[in-house]
């Protein structure tokens, strides 16, 4: 009850074109795929016209959604789709999709061993870039220096979104704490957080997560 309650609250907002969400970190497992995964399927069950393009080429996305398929018995087409692409090709086929105005909204998840030529054309053919971090110190720094090497991209393109999403928090940590500890980098801190719970560890590519809708609603304001 209360979650359809919920659910209905947010409401889909019109782009009149399409927009680019990349996740980007230089640290491997800060949660990108999960929270792309996780996006794509909200906005996707909100009525966004989603597609989620991988980078990485060892392909998860592609498996996970096949795998689904083959246990539902179910064809492809009719969900939302998932697209494999490489570093040196996304930036042109950002702009291939854009064009043909068929998406609302393109999520890309980018391979932590991305270069950094990949990482600055993927920079200048998006709206939003999200950085997923823990609170770990490790993570903290990675995540600093990230932003830091991601800031001259707005120069270039001063419109673009740098953003930071908390990933995996636990219950015990105090969301001031946590504004804290990232408000001196210069980029926005998502007002939400996503918190380390056993439903996001294999997240469906078909199937929203309810509980992310809050997560996608915040990210999607943001690229209003
Ligand atoms: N919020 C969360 N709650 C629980 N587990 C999580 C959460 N976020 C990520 N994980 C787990 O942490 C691991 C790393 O996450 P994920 O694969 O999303 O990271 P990544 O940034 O895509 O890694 P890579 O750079 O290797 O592609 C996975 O096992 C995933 O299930
Ligand atoms: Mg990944």
């Amino acid at each position: 009850m209360f979650e359809n309650w919920f659910s209905s609250s947010i409401t889909k907002i019109d782009f009149n074109m399409t927009k680019v969400i990349s996740f980007i970190s230089r640290k491997g497992g800060t949660g990108k795929t999960t929270n792309a995964i996780n996006l794509a399927t909200s906005l996707s069950s909100i009525g966004y016209k989603v597609m989620l393009v991988e980078t990485d080429t060892n392909y998860t996305l592609i498996s996970s959604r096949k795998l689904e398929l083959f246990k539902r018995k179910e064809k492809e087409d009719v969900y939302f789709p998932v697209l494999a692409s490489e570093d040196h090709r996304v930036a042109e086929e950002i702009e291939q999709l854009k064009a043909s105005n068929a998406f609302d909204i393109l999520i890309i998840d980018s391979a932590g061993k991305t270069t950094d030529s990949g990482i600055r054309e993927l920079c200048l053919a998006s709206d939003m870039i999200i950085i997923t971090t823990s609170l770990t110190q490790n993570d903290l720094l990675v995540t600093f220096q990230t932003v830091k090497d991601l800031l001259p991209a707005k120069e270039i393109k001063p419109q673009l979104k740098l953003c930071i999403l908390p990933n995996r928090i636990h219950s015990h940590t105090r969301m001031k704490t946590v504004k804290e500890t990232l408000e001196d980098l210069e980029a926005e801190i998502i007002d939400t957080y996503v918190p380390q719970r056993k439903i996001y560890t294999t997240p469906s590519t078909i199937d929203a997560e309810k509980k992310y809708l809050n997560v996608a609603n915040e990210i999607v304001k943001i690229l209003k």
